[in-house]
């Protein structure tokens, strides 16, 4: 008979060691009832690794002493990537009719300077690919702007990068802008669509951890999105990833965050405009 080798549960010594490892290298707790989340994501893992259970691939992991690729690997298993285009509209349709009128005014466009928009929670790049699809829409294709699209996870980030999605994902895409920014696979049967290179050309990427202390962003930006992402951190946690984000803002700039986010409570530079959407002092 053979021995299934995950019928062994993940010990509680070594869920904590991941617990303290992935709080403390990127500010997400997990909670006990997430054991079994935990096991499950790493389950794959660790056959493929062609390893005998949790405690081999726990003392594997930390092994390799700081920031090993087992370790950004495990980030990325353990990170909740959910994403959609167009995904909270409401935010997309607030900043064509008041906030890119407003920021153009003010002459963050006028006046020579691309707007620069910053996804620091990018995921597979559905929000900065929307986001790119609305200036191209307000400003032209060939518009001053840029996207600035930044995650933890490194898988996560190579997707948005391709640039490429099943006609499935892209279903929330208008029709009229899937006609002007997506191609069509080759092969009709892969039933796959690209964002063509004029709108993959706006967006940037790059892996950044809002947890750390010292990062840094190529400018200054006008727009935030920090969307359903700080509902994994402590309120210490949440106002001090804010507070640096904040710090990246030119005055008069906005940040989004998500619908089911709050920053009730916590000492920021910023001035709420709308439910959710905030203007940086
Ligand atoms: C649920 S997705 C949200 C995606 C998108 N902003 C949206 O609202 O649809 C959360 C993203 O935050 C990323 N993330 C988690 N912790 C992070 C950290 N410390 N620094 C940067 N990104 C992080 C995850 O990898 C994941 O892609």
């Amino acid at each position: 008979m053979t021995s299934n080798i995950f019928s062994k549960k993940l010990e509680e010594k070594d869920f904590n060691r991941l617990k303290t490892f992935i709080e403390s290298s990127c500010g997400i707790k997990l909670s006990e009832n997430k054991k079994s989340m935990v096991e499950g994501r790493l389950r794959k893992r660790i056959k493929a690794l062609g390893m005998q259970g949790y405690s081999e691939y726990v003392d594997f992991v930390f092994d390799g002493g700081r920031e090993s690729i087992e370790q950004t690997y495990l980030i990325d298993v353990i990170t909740t990537n959910k994403t959609d285009f167009f995904r909270e509209n409401n935010h997309f349709e607030m900043m064509t009719s008041k906030i890119l009128p407003i920021l153009s005014e003010k002459g963050g466009l006028g006046h020579h300077k691309p707007l620069r928009v910053w996804s620091c929670a990018s995921s597979t790049g559905e929000e900065p690919y929307t986001i790119a699809m609305v200036l191209a829409e307000f400003f032209g294709i060939n518009g001053k702007f840029n996207i600035f699209a930044t995650d933890i996870n490194t898988s996560v980030l190579s997707t948005a990068q391709r640039a490429i999605y099943t006609e499935d994902r892209a279903k929330d895409i208008p029709y009229a802008l899937k006609k002007k920014y997506l191609m069509r696979s080759k092969n009709p049967d892969d039933r796959l669509v690209r964002f063509r290179p004029e709108i993959r050309s706006k967006v940037k990427f790059a892996r950044l951890n809002l947890k750390s202390s010292h990062y840094m962003l190529p400018e200054s930006v006008d727009i935030v999105f920090c969307r359903n992402v700080l509902i994994y951190f402590d309120i210490k946690t949440q106002e001090e990833m804010l507070n640096r984000i904040c710090s990246h803002m030119n005055p008069g700039g906005f940040l989004f965050m998500g619908h089911s986010e709050s920053i009730h409570g916590l000492r920021l530079p910023v001035k709420t405009y709308a439910p959710t959407i905030y203007i940086r002092d």
